[in-house]
């Protein structure tokens, strides 16, 4: 499963791509607002700084006007994947930018029957919400399996991007449901790498080296 930061700030993308293990980026119109600046200059330095797929979304709700917006979002680099949302219009400009060879990210998918449709126009990958949907008093885990087992069934392509991740277990779930991707916040990220009794463990090997080292001294 890749590791994604659902994040457009540069400095938590430098900071967990010095893991090695950041394999792509996903970006929404919530997070670019966030770091206050010219949109486009923001994607820029995402989409060089990451070796691997950033999503930047689409903000125009009409299908043509999103299409042309996402041939020009596509344009910005070789790893630039365009998110359409859930929406007919969506998957109209979604499905003639697929159809341009450009690989698109299907998102606001909270059900399998909304994840059909992004496979059947052919999407790259398709992005249910998780966290929302058990925000919304539903299972997010329950409708990520059923995706996943309805693609292997089908035979579908697409890529499941399991997103909207609130904490470690879920991105444990994800793996273990089969999803291809899983995109999650640095805070998120950050609580991946920490066990207490890693910790302990450090602490121990620490003290017993120094342990070690005076007697060393002394015995001399
Ligand atoms: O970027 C899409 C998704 O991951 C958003 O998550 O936490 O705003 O529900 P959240």
């Amino acid at each position: 499963m890749r590791l994604f930061l659902d994040t457009a700030d540069i400095e938590e993308i430098r900071e967990i791509n010095r893991w090695g293990v950041l394999r792509g980026v996903t970006t929404n119109p919530t997070l670019v607002a966030k770091e206050v600046d010219d949109p486009e200059r923001v994607w820029k330095e995402i989409l060089t700084e990451v070796d691997g797929d950033v999503s930047l979304e689409t903000t125009d709700p009409e299908a043509g006007a999103m299409y042309e917006q996402g041939k020009r979002l596509a344009e910005m680099g070789a790893n630039a994947v365009v998110k359409v949302p859930m929406t007919p219009d969506g998957l109209d400009a979604g499905k003639r930018l697929t159809d341009d060879g450009i690989r698109v990210n299907v998102t606001l998918v909270f059900s399998p029957a909304q994840a059909i449709l992004a496979a059947e126009i052919g999407a790259y990958i398709v992005s249910p919400f998780l966290g929302r949907i058990d925000d919304a008093a539903a299972d997010g885990m329950h409708a990520l399996r059923q995706i996943c087992e309805i693609y292997q069934m089908q035979g579908y392509q697409t890529n499941v991007l399991a997103a909207s991740l609130r904490h470690p277990m879920h991105v444990v779930d994800a793996a273990l449901a089969g999803a291809d991707i899983a995109t999650m916040p640095y805070e998120v990220f950050a609580k991946l790498v920490k066990h207490p009794l890693t910790d302990v463990g450090l602490q121990k090997f620490a003290s017993d080296w120094e342990g070690l080292q005076e007697k060393l001294k002394e015995g001399a």
